[in-house]
Formats: structure tokens, sequence, C-alpha cells
């Protein structure tokens, strides 16, 4: 099962900022042995940026998609219309989404519909406020959001799905989740797979790790043994710690 290592640009870089960042990653990417490397843009770029960087072993993800398909909806774009413009990849369900733009439970699972409808492949995000870990609430709500994000998708779908735990106190705070806490909650989604598909579903879906991940403490998360790599924010904005994050996946 190969890692992945996936960069979240989130709001951040004008076109000619993130092209010179493509340029700098895609020059740096060494040859792959064990991780896929995505990049997600800003939506205005993905579909030059799919035409331009198709040569490289870089995947493009949209930050988010449509919950809706075609239609009359001003301002959305479908998940079809991603992987129409060379995206394969879809990030859905992100914290930021949830809480700053009212994404429920109901949106974060049509969403994953769309996705997976239009060959899309989903980075599913969950993850706890600090409100919820300090009440030792944050397993049982892990569990309700990506029970309900999958309430739609059988077992041979689910190889169109990739978790992405990230702790909301962790992300852009600095502070990262131990890798023993880390640890702890993906072997904890990984036994929720097991019972609600099947075994073999637990086994190879990755489950990464994204919260304040950056170089001086990738190689202790990528390394433990239910942490199949990060969804990173801030430190994906530099060629060079992402490139390093590259690096840690490689040598997990
Ligand atoms: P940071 O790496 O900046 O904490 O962001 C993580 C994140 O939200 C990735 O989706």
């Amino acid at each position: 099962m190969r890692n992945i290592v996936a960069g979240n640009w989130k709001s951040n870089k004008l076109m000619n900022e993130g092209i010179e960042l493509m340029d700098a990653i895609t020059k740096g990417l060494p040859t792959l042995h064990k991780t896929e490397v995505i990049v997600a843009p800003p939506a205005p770029y993905l579909a030059q940026f799919s035409a331009q960087y198709k040569a490289h072993a870089v995947h493009l993800s949209a930050q988010q998609c449509s919950e809706h398909g075609h239609g009359a909806h001003t301002g959305e774009y479908t998940a079809e219309m991603l992987h129409s413009s060379g995206v394969t990849h879809v990030i859905i369900g992100h914290s930021e989404r949830r809480d700053r733009f009212g994404e429920s439970f109901e949106v974060v699972r049509s969403k994953v519909n769309q996705a997976i409808g239009a060959s899309l492949h989903v980075l599913l995000c969950c993850g706890e406020s600090l409100e919820v870990r300090e009440s030792e609430e944050h397993f049982e709500l892990i569990s309700k959001q990506l029970k309900d994000a999958l309430a739609d998708v059988d077992s041979a779908k689910m190889a169109n799905i990739t978790i992405a735990y990230e702790p909301v106190w962790a992300i852009g705070t600095g502070v990262t989740a131990s890798a023993d806490q880390a640890q702890e909650m993906h072997r904890f989604i990984r036994e929720q797979l097991g019972n609600w598909f099947n075994p073999q579903v637990a086994s190879t879906t990755r489950i990464l790790y994204g919260g304040s991940c950056k170089p001086s403490n990738a190689a202790e998360i990528f390394g433990q043994p239910d942490v199949n790599g990060g969804l990173i924010g801030g430190a994906a904005l530099e060629a060079s710690s992402f490139l390093s994050l590259v690096a840690a996946s490689e040598a997990s």
C-alpha cells in the first residue's frame, strides 16, 4: 500500500506563485517508490495545472466539490467538471468547510456520493475540536463523521476513499497530535472500517494524518503502523518543506 503526501494549499498563492511552487515541486521530486504525491491548489488553477504538469508524478486534487450534479447552481462546480478537467482527487469534509461554510453531515455525504459517481478519489476528512477531545467524545465524533459520510459507499467503492484524520486543534496551530495520539485514532478508524465494511477494506484504506505536520515531526508520525502519510497545509506552501515530507514518507 503506497503512502500519500497531499498538499492542501487552501486559499493561498496567486496564479504565478502557484506555478512557481508547482515548478519547484515537480523539478525536485525524487523517483517515488512508495508515495503518491497530490497537490490541491485553488480551484481556478486546476485545469491549467492539469495540462501543464501532465507529464509529472503529481496528482491534482480539488479542495471541495459541489454537493449537486449539473444544473442551475450558480457558482458551483461539480465533481464531473473536475474530472473532465483532469482532476483525479477531491478533499471532502475539511473542518474549515464544515465549520466556516456550514457543511452538515448530509452535505458531506452528498459530496462524497457526487465525487464517487464522477470517478474522483476522495480524501475524506474528519477531526475533533479541542472541546470535544477534552470532553473525551473524540472517538464517538470521528466515528459518527465517517460513518455518516460513507453511508452510501459500498465495500468495492472504498477503494476510492482515503481518510484524513485532522484534529482541529492541530490545524495551523503549530500543535501537532503526538505520534501516539495519531496512532491511537488511526487504529480506531481502521477498526471501525472493519466493522462497517470488511477486514480487507480495513487493511487497505489509507489513513492520513493532518495538523501541523512538518519536516521535524513527519518521520515519527509517518512511522506509526496505521499512518499512511499526511494531508499538509502550511508546510505544503514551500517546495523545500513539502519535498522533505515526501522524503520522510519514502523513508518511512
Ligand atoms: P496545517 O498543516 O497548516 O496545520 O493544515 C493542515 C490541514 O488543514 C490540511 O488540510
